[in-house]
């Protein structure tokens, strides 16, 4: 399994070009399934989990075409309504068939993605609603199977919590519900709004989408359309604080400071500089960095995904910060790897109380999640000496060629082959 080596100590100076959002890209790649017309994506970024819907999409009936962040998917039959457990497990946005295939085919048989590093993740609520707009829910052998052969129909439904998963699903499943759907109390998320954005280009009726209540007036079908791809927060996030973490400065291209909104305010409490221009923004800081107390919310609130980044650079303040964690139960996989690099930090139950040292020191790590992972090369480019991170494949599922964009500002980030 490939490892990087990063050698830690220098500021990085530079640009990065901010790539597409994971966390949009994967929603709107089974939206396409809802019509037999090409969708043509642009901005789609290069990773893991991209290949990994491909690859579902592709034995569900998909032809799936990706060439220099351009994604061209067309389904002119759906060929099979399983998403098999090897998928999911692999990935839980895989779940995010569900509504497509229950919307067109009337039936899904999806693996329950069951539990994940960071928490139990329940599919409650996605089934839920689902079972609220006439769908009968089966679950069996670790399969859940979600029928409506005759449509699904108009209702109003609200979700106990807002979940952004559950909100895709639910609203991919009613673009040809029979009347109107109401969905409550649901995500806010821009990749929501992006999503809602694309279906109504391909001809859904979606209004509300980056409010508590979206309102969706059924169609008979949709057609095909051509649709960017957002900005990713997250990795905006995570390299702005690469920046201060480093003490250099950082131009983000591609990307907006309001993306980050709940992100900027404890960057610039930290004693973050950012200057916004047109098409993106430069992050650095003048004097040390300042210790800021957190709770991850749902958007626009501090998000949950950049949690572990935020506490890397809480590692390095002058003075002590506490980090709540609000959205998943077990979530601070980072915190011993980040201690064997010499932080000083206390869990417990969802606080974590992060004591500022002068200095992080390289170390062999390993993290079990993407944002854990990265957190762990952020510490690793702050450190003073060598710092291995293994299991690189988390990085891939979500970071796009980030040792190259790491290298073109001055990090010494290499990869190698290698055992965990
Ligand atoms: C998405 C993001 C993920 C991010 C998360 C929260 C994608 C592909 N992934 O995940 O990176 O960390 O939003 O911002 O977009 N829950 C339930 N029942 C449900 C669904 C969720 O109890 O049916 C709970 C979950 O266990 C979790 C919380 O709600 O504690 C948030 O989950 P949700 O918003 O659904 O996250 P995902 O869509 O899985």
């Amino acid at each position: 399994m490939d490892k990087l080596n990063i050698v830690g100590g220098t500021p990085l100076n530079g640009t990065i070009y901010i790539s597409g959002a994971k966390n949009a890209v994967l929603p709107i790649m089974c939206a396409a399934l809802l019509t037999d017309k090409e969708v043509v994506l642009r901005n789609v970024p290069k990773l893991l989990d991209v290949r990994s819907l491909i690859s579902l999409l592709e034995h569900l009936g998909a032809t799936c075409e990706f060439r220099a962040g351009l994604l061209r998917i067309k389904t002119t039959a759906i060929k099979a309504t399983t998403a098999p457990y090897e998928l999911v497990r692999k990935m839980r946005a895989s779940v995010l068939v569900m509504g497509p295939l229950v919307a067109r085919a009337g039936v899904a048989h999806v693996s329950m993605p069951g539990g994940c590093a960071i928490g139990t993740r329940p599919i409650d609520i996605h089934l839920d609603g689902l079972k609220a707009m006439g769908a009968e829910v089966t679950l069996d052998e670790g399969y859940v199977t979600v029928k409506a052969p005759s449509g699904l129909s108009g209702c109003e439904y609200t979700l106990p919590f807002p979940s952004v998963g559950g909100t895709e699903n639910l609203l991919m499943a009613a673009v040809f519900a029979k009347g109107q759907v109401v969905l409550k109390n649901v995500a806010h998320e821009p990749e929501i709004v992006n999503l809602a954005e694309m279906l109504n280009a391909m001809g859904a009726k979606i209004v509300g989408a980056g409010t508590d209540t979206i309102t969706i007036r059924g169609v008979s079908n949709l057609g095909g359309c051509t649709h960017s791809i957002l900005p990713d927060r997250i990795e905006t996030g995570t390299y702005a604080v690469a920046a201060l973490m480093t003490n250099g400065k950082l131009t983000l291209r591609n990307t907006s400071l309001s993306l980050i909104q709940g992100l900027t305010q404890p960057l610039k409490k930290a004693g973050a500089i950012m200057e916004e221009h047109n098409g993106g923004f430069s992050i650095w800081r003048d004097g040390p960095i300042q210790p800021v107390d957190v709770v991850t919310e749902p958007y626009p609130g501090l998000a949950t995904d950049l949690q572990a980044q935020f506490m890397a650079l809480m590692t390095l303040a002058a003075g002590t910060s506490i980090i709540r964690e609000s959205i998943y139960e077990n979530r601070y996989m980072h915190v011993p790897e980040l201690v064997r690099m010499g932080a000083n930090i206390k869990v417990q139950g969802e606080t974590a109380v992060v004591r500022g040292v002068p200095a992080l020191k390289g170390a062999p790590v390993m993290a079990t999640d993407l944002r854990a992972s990265v957190s762990l090369v952020l510490a690793g480019l702050a450190a003073e000496g060598t710092t291995t991170v293994n299991r690189v494949y988390h990085l891939d599922r979500g970071y796009e060629h980030i040792e190259d964009k790491l290298n073109r500002c001055g990090a010494h980030v290499s990869r190698s082959n290698g055992s965990d």
